[in-house]
């Protein structure tokens, strides 16, 4: 399914809840990675590339209250994104709905994460690799 073209121009759907399972989901939509938190019946969203090096935090490791990079381990809490211990960093955490069995994102937030991204890709030569 292609989920860009189920949306309601405000929100935009990046998954099926039945594709999502408990703990860490990576999501790619329009080239642009996110990270999908399920934990019990609670959902997150979050930016999919770790803030110091750009590791992907699909890969990262689910604690209790924290999403943590696997790279440096990075620290950043599920509640806020804040990169623990440094609350001005932020790791982006979108607002999120359910609609019609879709997971969805407010589509604004999604568009500036998507230019961040594109911009960090002309700019840097030292993208992260595995
Ligand atoms: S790249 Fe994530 S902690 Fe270094």
């Amino acid at each position: 399914m292609n989920h860009a073209e189920a949306g309601d121009g405000d929100w935009l759907p990046i998954a099926d809840l039945k594709d999502l399972s408990e703990g860490i989901n990576p999501v790619t939509i329009q080239a642009t990675e996110l990270v999908t938190i399920k934990k019990g019946d609670s959902l997150a969203v979050f930016a999919g590339r770790c803030l110091h090096q750009e590791a992907p935090m699909g890969q990262g490791i689910l604690e209790e209250n924290h999403l943590v990079c696997s790279k440096h381990l990075w620290r950043y809490r599920l509640d806020t994104g804040d990169l623990e211990g440094e609350p001005g960093i932020r790791l982006q955490k979108f607002e999120c709905r359910i609609r019609e069995q879709l997971l969805e994102i407010r589509q604004e937030a999604f568009d500036q994460l998507k230019a961040t991204y594109a911009s960090y890709d002309e700019d840097d030569d030292e993208d992260y690799v595995p």
